[in-house]
């Protein structure tokens, strides 16, 4: 949805609380009347740069967005390719790990990527996305004679 400054300090290891913190801001505009449920995400890229997404719903339900893809778009317009750390935050009872969709479009750009999913209440889980999505469906597996 929007990025913020780039940080002083790059390729250094990611300010997580920074990301999470993010991540809650930007869950507040998240548009889910139909589901009711709220997730922010915060994208940290190679640069520094740090970007969000919120889910975004549309009474045509599959046309809705998750907070993820949203994030992503955001950073690739703005020539952001490479991801050290993902931050999703949600007010669910336990932490939201990314849907299927999401994961191979993460896969995409950040195989390697470390993702922490907070909730409201404190409850946090950490993945990797080759716990998420093993034997990923990637650009390689294209390749053809
Ligand atoms: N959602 C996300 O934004 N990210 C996820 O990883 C899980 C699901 C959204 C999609 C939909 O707007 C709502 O949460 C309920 O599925």
């Amino acid at each position: 949805m929007s990025s913020s400054a780039a940080r002083p300090v790059q390729g250094g290891a990611p300010d997580w609380n920074q990301l999470v913190e993010s991540a809650r801001a930007v869950m507040q505009n998240a548009y889910a009347p139909y589901s009711d449920f709220l997730v922010g995400a915060a994208l940290l890229a190679e640069n520094g740069q740090v970007f969000t997404g919120c889910n975004v719903e549309n009474a045509a339900y599959p046309a809705g967005i998750c907070a993820e893809r949203s994030a992503i778009a955001a950073a690739v317009a703005q020539g952001q390719q490479k991801f050290t750390a993902l931050v999703i935050c949600t007010l669910a009872d336990v932490p939201t790990p990314p849907c299927g969709m999401c994961r191979q479009v993460l896969e995409e750009f950040a195989p390697e990527l470390p993702v922490l999913s907070v909730t409201s209440s404190g409850a946090e889980a950490r993945w990797t996305m080759s716990e998420l999505l093993p034997a990923a469906f990637t650009p390689t597996s294209l390749r053809h004679q």
